[in-house]
């Protein structure tokens, strides 16, 4: 078994997707082994982010990140990391494949509805960050 990390975005969280979203996680045959509803903070965001930090889009993306809450999960699966990136799409909503999260919920770069570990090192890492 694999575990990886997911966040439901605020915005989606804000547009009452969590229900539809966990929802997806489950019927894909995700554990979800832990969950909880916080309100991210600075360091926790610019830790999680450290990779895109000097990006154009990072000071927004820690911004929207902080500003309301969202829900954080520890999802385990056999190939969890792959899977979970899967069945979120790609990351701009525009380009995700149809019946993906990103293409349900999500409405732009920015608001690409959920976030997922793209490695199984890089969820070691998130997860320790919030678990
Ligand atoms: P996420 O999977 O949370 O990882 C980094 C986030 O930065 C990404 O989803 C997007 O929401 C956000 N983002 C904003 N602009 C860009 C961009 N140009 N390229 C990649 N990610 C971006």
């Amino acid at each position: 078994m694999q575990q990886t990390f997911a966040i439901i975005k605020p915005h989606a969280v804000k547009s009452k997707f969590s229900g539809k979203i966990i929802d997806m996680i489950e019927a894909a045959g995700f554990e979800i082994v832990e969950m909880k509803k916080i309100t991210m903070n600075q360091a926790q965001a610019q830790a999680l982010y450290a990779e895109h930090e000097g990006k154009p889009f990072y000071n927004g993306l820690v911004s929207i990140m902080t500003a309301s809450p969202l829900i954080v999960l520890k999802l385990q699966k056999n190939e969890a990391v792959a899977l979970w990136r899967e069945l979120m799409g790609a990351t701009n909503p525009a380009n995700a494949a149809q019946g993906t999260i990103r293409a349900l919920y999500g409405n732009s770069l920015d608001e690409n509805a959920v976030h997922g570990s793209d490695s199984p090192a890089s969820a070691a890492r998130e997860l320790a960050i919030f678990f």
